[in-house]
């Protein structure tokens, strides 16, 4: 039987160096090491400053079988607990991405991140759960979520779905149904963008925002002008601008807020919440703000390269440097990313996600001679943690607290897992950093862990860095070294009706009674 399990272990070990190249796993070749003691399933974390979104305080944290048992001074324990010292550093709750695309087949080609490279990135930076996006394969969401089941066999950390809707028909609206109540996917995503694929028209739009309301589901867009980046695309060939500067000359800022502020009239007239991913210039802020002071339940969405970076490397006249900043929206110019901070540390952008889509120089030279043939995305799991802390509280503009909820704790509430995730409080699951702010950080290719040859942040140095990360209740990242486990990783169920959701009903009952309609007129013959 051991014989049995060691061969069945090398087996592993060899299918997974080849499906994953360089990623590094446990040096045993395996990212199986259950006769380490880092794997200990008890553990102290011992004279850390523990941070949660409303209140911090010196504390110890005791874990035990992956859930957090207690969290005070002083905590006293016996032989066999792993103890980790915290003192003068800050313990805080994993990051929680909500936007990633692992695995993704994406315009002719598929991510060079899968569940297995882009996780084991994540826990490197400080992240312990995500929410990926399952795709619908042929418009079936059955089909998508099958697709994307099997992509996920190999996690190493927690992860959960949202789910895009490209058709509309009576199948896909029962198939939500059945995501929501049996498949734990609590959010759909509608791309507005991405004409001839993915995009979909206003009418889908409404039909879809009418059906995420009837089901408790969060309504998420993709907000560009599928139709006029589409004209704009068209202009610039015919312009003969055909290098990656035509890709954000063909979407300027303008198409982002005019889809933003449309999908924000859309949902309110449906009276549903609405939630603005990867917003990425001023246009579309203002429309978030703005509806917010309106009183509707409208969420937005900053993504890191969308904070820290500008459209300044489209320009750079070798291709893929340039290429490898090609997403979609675009990365804007100077002014929109400092604009996003400001909104970020005001409230009126909540949480910070990556829209981690990665493809290498290869992937993206398919867009060589055309722009519109670059796959869109960039990388960012692995960076997020570092570069909000750097950007956002290093300068004074987030507390730390604030950031504790703008990387991990809002999206715990907001997708309805809260307080099992993004909080370091008894009863929540193990899933904790451990942050030195005197340390440093600095980003490059040469030894980050995506697959990919290239990073939108190489060469960015800054302060603050994740020393520990503790996932599930396991020690994965520590001294520099990745310990993961593939198969350790979890799918988190993510119920209905979050918070969100709390009064629409007697907004809509209010919303009736205002109509005085219809008019009880007493028919008379003439
Ligand atoms: O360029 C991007 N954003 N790629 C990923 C797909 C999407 O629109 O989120
Ligand atoms: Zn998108
Ligand atoms: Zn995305």
């Amino acid at each position: 039987m051991v014989v049995n399990l060691r061969s069945l272990i090398l087996l592993l070990s060899i299918s997974l160096s080849l499906l994953f190249g360089r990623s590094q796993i446990c040096e045993s070749g395996l990212g199986y090491c259950d006769s380490d003691s880092r794997l200990s399933s008890k553990i102290l974390i011992k004279g850390g400053t523990v941070v949660n979104a409303d209140h911090q305080e010196v504390a110890d944290v005791y874990v035990e079988d992956g859930v957090i048992v207690s969290v005070r001074p002083n905590i006293k324990v016996g032989d066999g607990v792993r103890v980790v010292y915290a003192i003068g550093k800050f313990v805080m709750p994993g990051g929680i991405d909500p936007h990633t695309h692992l695995a993704m087949e994406f315009m002719g080609t598929e991510t060079i991140d899968n569940f297995f490279s882009g996780q084991a990135a994540a826990l490197a930076g400080g992240t312990t759960t995500h929410i990926d996006f399952v795709i619908p394969v042929d418009g079936s969401l059955s089909k998508g979520y099958e697709a994307y089941v099997e992509k996920s066999k190999l996690t190493c950390m927690d992860y959960g779905f949202h789910m895009a809707i490209t058709k509309w028909d009576d199948i896909v609206s029962k198939e939500m149904e059945i995501m929501v109540e049996e498949k734990g996917i609590n959010s759909f995503k509608f791309f507005m963008a991405y004409k001839g694929s993915l995009m979909i028209s206003d009418e889908l739009l409404l039909e879809g925002l009418k059906k995420c309301k009837s089901l408790g589901a969060l309504a998420m867009v993709h907000a560009e002008n599928g139709d006029a980046v589409f004209e704009g695309q068209k202009r610039m060939i015919e312009l003969g601008i055909t290098g990656p500067e035509g890709h954000a000359l063909s979407r300027p800022p303008v198409l982002e807020g005019e889809a933003t502020a449309r999908a924000i009239r859309l949902a309110a007239f449906v009276n549903t919440p609405l939630y603005i991913v990867h917003v990425m210039s001023i246009d579309a802020m203002e429309e978030i703000a703005r509806a917010q002071k309106s009183g509707l339940k409208v969420i937005g969405e900053p993504v890191v390269s969308g904070l820290v970076l500008d459209d300044s490397g489209l320009w750079d006249p070798d291709f893929i440097t340039a290429a490898k900043f090609v997403m979609s929206p675009p990365i804007r110019a100077s002014g929109h990313g400092k604009a996003l901070q400001a909104a970020l540390s005001t409230g009126i952008l909540k949480l910070v996600g990556t829209d981690h889509c990665t493809f290498n120089s290869t992937q993206k030279s398919f867009g060589i001679d055309d722009f519109r043939k670059i796959p869109n995305g960039v990388n960012g799991l692995e960076e997020r943690m570092h570069l909000v802390w750097d950007t956002m509280v290093e300068s004074g503009q987030i507390s730390v607290t604030d950031y504790v909820r703008v990387t991990s704790t809002e999206c715990a509430k907001l997708f309805n897992i809260y307080p099992r995730k993004g909080a370091i409080r008894a009863g929540s699951d193990a899933d904790i950093i451990i942050f030195n702010q005197n340390s440093t950080f600095h980003i490059t290719a040469n030894s980050h862990h995506s697959r990919s040859d290239t990073n939108v942040y190489e060469g960015r140095s800054g302060k603050g860095k994740v020393e520990v990360t503790i996932a599930g209740g396991k020690i994965v990242w520590e001294n520099e070294e990745l310990k993961v486990v593939p198969g350790s990783g979890r799918y988190i169920s993510m119920p209905p009706f979050s918070y969100l959701y709390h009064g629409i009903d007697k907004a809509d009952k209010n919303y009736l009674t205002s109509l005085k309609a219809p008019v009880n007129r007493i028919k008379q013959s003439r």
